[in-house]
Order: structure tokens, then sequence, then C-alpha cells
């Protein structure tokens, strides 16, 4: 059985830094020991939440239930051709090791969502996505606890209902599985995804004309390390908010009225605006409120400069939300958990 601590700080489990407490916090590494964990007193007792890298999640009150750590770890080839290769992988896998293991393997796919915090698990929840690629992409199935029957369940692609920063997980199934594995659709000849500008650029100023999975994956590091801050040195969970998508004849609006506007053509024939520009546009990049601010190089993620609470950095999420919403009417939403 696994033990139960009291009364832990999640300060070192969350990339923001927040300095708040657990009534109970557990580790597990197995699916015996959540299916034990599960029937147990602390967990029955009242709110649960489960965590992985604690890089999407803004705690801006004390848990008064159960954390649970995962840590389910292993990375298996469960099958492969002459083309294909399909990889399982525990849900509890630190995200970036498993692509630097893809990278390692020569198994193309995952090369540009280098340098994502966070774990295995918690990719499909949200389909996290970067320079061009969502893990819907690569994803063929995962496995999760149905939390009340305690039996397995394969998800397809279809089932897990894949969006933009979206799956069903975030939704209808909010809370009802514990995801232990993922098992990706990997590709043994890359097909290289450059076209997203500022890769390309990165490749020519390196003078690489023939890149391999290792040179995109290289490119991508340099390009977050120098736009993102690092979670290490400052608190933060990414892009706080997504992108809004807004209706075409609005898009032709705001254009008219801001010219140098960034937005995004969808087919659905939909314009994804960038929110990064319109949090800049109001002002905020850059800007320190208290302890916390919009991040000088990428005013999309809200920064803890040190010892900031999670209800500050809440209450400087919703005044930029506000200055938004007053200067395009556009309204924008958080991507990172608040909890
Ligand atoms: N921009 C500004 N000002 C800013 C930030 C951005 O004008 O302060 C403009 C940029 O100049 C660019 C556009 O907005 O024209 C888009 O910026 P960027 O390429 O940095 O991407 P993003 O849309 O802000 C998204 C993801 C990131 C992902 C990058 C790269 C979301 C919410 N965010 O950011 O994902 O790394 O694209 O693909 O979709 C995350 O989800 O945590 C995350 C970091």
């Amino acid at each position: 059985m696994v033990s139960i601590l009291h009364n832990q700080s999640l300060k070192s489990f969350n990339t923001f830094g927040l300095d708040v407490s657990a009534r109970y916090l557990v580790e597990v590494h197995s699916l015996d020991e959540l299916k034990g964990l599960v029937k147990s007193e602390e967990y029955l007792s009242g709110q649960h939440l489960f965590l992985g890298g604690g890089s999407n999640v803004l705690f801006t009150q004390d848990v008064k239930g159960l954390v649970v750590r995962n840590l389910l770890k292993g990375i298996a080839v469960v099958n492969q051709s002459a083309d294909d290769v399909y990889v399982k992988v525990a849900s509890g896998e630190v995200w970036h090791e498993f692509v630097l293991n893809c990278i390692a393997n020569g198994w193309a796919g995952v090369e540009n969502l280098s340098l994502i915090p966070g774990s295995v698990g918690a990719g499909p929840m949200q389909n996290i996505g970067a320079y061009g690629v969502e893990l819907k992409d690569v994803f063929y199935e995962l496995e999760a606890l149905d939390l009340e029957s305690l039996e397995v369940k394969v998800f397809s692609k279809e089932d897990c209902k894949f969006g933009y920063r979206e799956s069903v997980f975030k939704h209808e199934l909010k809370g009802k599985y514990f995801i232990t594995s993922v098992t990706f659709n990997l590709q043994q000849h890359a097909t290289l995804n450059t076209s997203y500008g500022a890769i390309q650029q990165q490749l020519n100023l390196k003078g690489i004309a023939a890149p391999s999975i290792k040179d995109v994956s290289d490119a991508v590091i340099a390009i977050r390390s120098t736009k993102l801050p690092n979670p290490n040195v400052l608190g933060n969970a990414g892009s706080f908010f997504k992108n809004p998508e807004v209706e075409s004849t609005l898009f032709s609006e705001l254009k008219a009225a801001h010219p140098d506007i960034v937005g995004y053509p969808l087919e659905s024939g939909n314009v994804k605006l960038a929110a990064g520009w319109l949090i800049e546009q109001c002002g905020w990049k850059g800007k320190i409120v208290g302890n916390c601010g919009s991040h000088k190089d990428q005013a999309l993620v809200l920064v803890n400069y040190g010892g900031a609470t999670g209800a500050e950095v809440y209450a400087l999420a919703l005044s930029i939300k506000k200055s938004v919403f007053e200067k395009f009417g556009v309204e924008i939403n958080p991507e990172v958990n608040v909890i």
C-alpha cells in the first residue's frame, strides 16, 4: 500500500512555484497502487486531484483533499513495420525525456513538440501542440482507469475528441478517468514539418539544408528557450490563455480597425487570433503587478516573480481578460486549469 503524507507543500510540484498545501499527498508508481488508492479513506473523503508535471495548473487555494502524483514509468515498442513504430508510454514519464528518447531511436513525429513541460499523461488531456504539430497527429490510442468501475478502458483517437487544446477528458469525462498510458504512432522515416516560420529561420541560421529530426528538435529548443521563460528559473505555466477563435466577419472588422492584428485562418472558415498580440496591444507585455506579471518576451505567459499567490495571478489574468474584451470585443479564456 502506498504511503499517504499529510499537510504537504505543493510548491515544488507546480511550475508556477505557488506555495499551497495539500491535505494529503501520495505518489503512485503502478496501476495496482492506483487501484488500491482509489479505495482508501483519504481518496474517498473528499476532493482529489491528479498531478502530472504540474505545468498547466494554477492553484488559487490549498487542496483540502488528496493530491496524487503520477510516477507511472516505462516506454516500450509494441509494434513496428518498415514505416511505422508504435510506442506505448506510461503516463508518468516526463514528456521532453520521451521526445529525446524518440530522437535517440530515430522515431519521427514528436520533434516539434520538444521541451514542452509536463508529463506524457497530460499530453492528451489538452492535446498539447507547438510549431505546427499537435499530439493528436501522432496519437494512436490510450489506456485509462475508470475511477468508479476500476476497469481499464482503451480510447481511440475518435474517442478522445481532440480539438485545439481540448479533449473529452477536459469535458464530459472530466475527473472520471486516470490516463495510465499513451501509445504513439511514430515514423521510421521522417517527414519533417518545418513550415512554422521560426523553425526554418533557425535552421537557416545554423546553415542546415537537410535537417534531421535532431536538428528540428534543437531548433525548437532554441526558439522556445529564447521566447519562453524556463519554469525552473521563473515560475510560469506556458501560455496562460488559449488563442481565441472568431468568425471571419468579425476578423475583417478587427483587421480594418487594427491592420497589424495577427490571425490564422482555420479550415472551418473562422480565424484564430494570437492572444499574445491582443494582450500586448493592451499594454500588458512586460508589466509587473505585485509579484507577478505578463512576460516581457511573450505576453501570453504569466509569470511568478517570487512569492506570488495563485489568487494574485488569477486576479491579473482577469484584468488582462477584461482589457482585451474592452479593446477588441474578444473573449480570451485560460488554457491553464485554475484550481
Ligand atoms: N505575439 C505578439 N506579442 C506577444 C506574443 C506573441 O505580438 O507578446 C505575436 C507573435 O509575433 C506572433 C503571434 O503572436 O505573430 C504568435 O506568437 P507565437 O508564435 O509565440 O505563438 P502563440 O500563438 O503565442 C502558441 C502556443 C504555444 C506554442 C506556440 C508555438 C497557444 C495558447 N500557445 O503560442 O504553446 O509554443 O504557439 O507553436 O496555442 C502552451 O500551450 O503553453 C504554449 C507555450
